[in-house]
């Protein structure tokens, strides 16, 4: 059992919705104007503004990028309105979670966030994750990363108490993949191919609403992070492993800390203790709708917010008669 963090406060697991919305908002102006930079920095602002209005003592350990990177949001940068004097929190950020779908118009694009108490997350560096999740109610090792697709496939399908071409799998469209696309496919397995997005499709394995059973597959790390916060809160597996391209990237993840470059992560490595989890839809998905416009100036949104320590999942409607932010 998870016992309730006495940092975490409770009143702030519906401020992070207010954090999220604000940053759901501010990216909707540029939904399908094909400016993805635009987007994100639209996002980036508004979320930086409702957290600077919070009072806590909050530092971004999962953000756009190191400082040199970003203007805003960068690792280290300091957020919350009680510097020194509020309770101390880790952030984990993605004000744009589909920053490419938003420049579209596609699906599943979020603004996403998870806190925890100092130390809480893990500070991922920005590489890629091999990653593999399953849902709630399988037995503790049902899938391991280590294993083959095929094999991974016939242990869910068993513990599931199905055909091993009945399992569905979600995974990124991406070259990359080819291999397990073509090996998930030889066993006669459903795939659902997404355009962008893995924090929505590795929360998807937790809905049976959208029959996916399991998400495999590469993305960026720091999305890993924030998945797994989410299924800290829902309940459901994830593995991780980060993957390095170069020796740059072995050398961030050194910087970070990580000694261990091949350790396989599991939810308890990457989001410990109490953990918040809260995302805004941007555009329409599986797991909310998009913010939209009304003829009158009303704005809606549509959140969830989630916390591990109770395993409760409010769902929040917004409707945000000022309009514009
Ligand atoms: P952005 O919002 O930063 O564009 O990320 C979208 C995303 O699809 C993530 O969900 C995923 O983890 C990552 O990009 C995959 O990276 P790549 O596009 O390089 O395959």
């Amino acid at each position: 059992m998870v016992t309730a963090s006495k940092v975490l406060d409770r009143v702030l697991v519906l401020e992070m919705v207010r954090v999220t919305e604000c940053a759901a908002i501010s990216a909707s102006k540029l939904i399908g104007r094909g400016d993805e930079k635009a987007a994100d920095a639209a996002a980036v602002e508004g979320m930086r503004d409702a957290l600077n209005q919070l009072a806590f003592d909050g530092t971004v350990v999962i953000g756009e990028g190191e400082r040199d990177e970003a203007p805003m949001l960068y690792i280290g940068e300091k957020v919350g309105s009680a510097q020194g004097t509020g309770p101390k929190i880790d952030i984990a950020l993605d004000p744009l979670e589909g920053t490419t779908i938003t420049a579209k118009a596609g699906p599943n694009a979020l603004a996403v966030l998870a806190i925890a108490e100092e130390g809480g997350l893990l500070n991922a560096p920005d590489v890629y994750m091999d990653k593999l999740a399953i849902g709630p109610g399988y037995p503790e090792g049902t899938v391991d990363l280590n294993k083959s697709v095929s094999e991974n496939v016939r242990s869910l399908a068993k513990a599931k108490g199905v055909e091993p071409h009945e399992i569905i799998t979600c995974v990124l469209d991406r070259p990359r993949h080819e291999a397990i696309i073509r090996e998930l496919r030889s066993l006669g397995c459903g795939v659902v191919l997404i355009p962008d997005g893995d924090v929505a499709g590795v929360i998807a394995t937790t809905n049976p609403d959208t029959t996916i059973d399991m998400y495999m597959g590469s993305g960026g790390a720091p999305e890993g992070v924030l998945a797994a916060a989410a299924l800290r809160c829902v309940g459901g597996q994830f593995q991780g492993r980060l993957l390095f391209r170069n020796d740059d990237e072995r050398g961030r993840a050194r910087r970070w800390g990580i000694e261990d470059l091949d350790r396989v992560y599991f939810l308890n490595d990457l989001a410990r203790g109490d953990v918040i989890f809260a995302a805004t839809g941007v555009t329409d998905g599986s797991l909310l709708k998009g913010v939209k416009r009304r003829r009158d100036g009303t704005i809606t949104t549509a959140s969830v917010v989630m916390r591990a320590s109770s395993g409760t999942v409010r769902w929040v409607d917004g409707e945000h008669r000022r309009g514009e932010r």
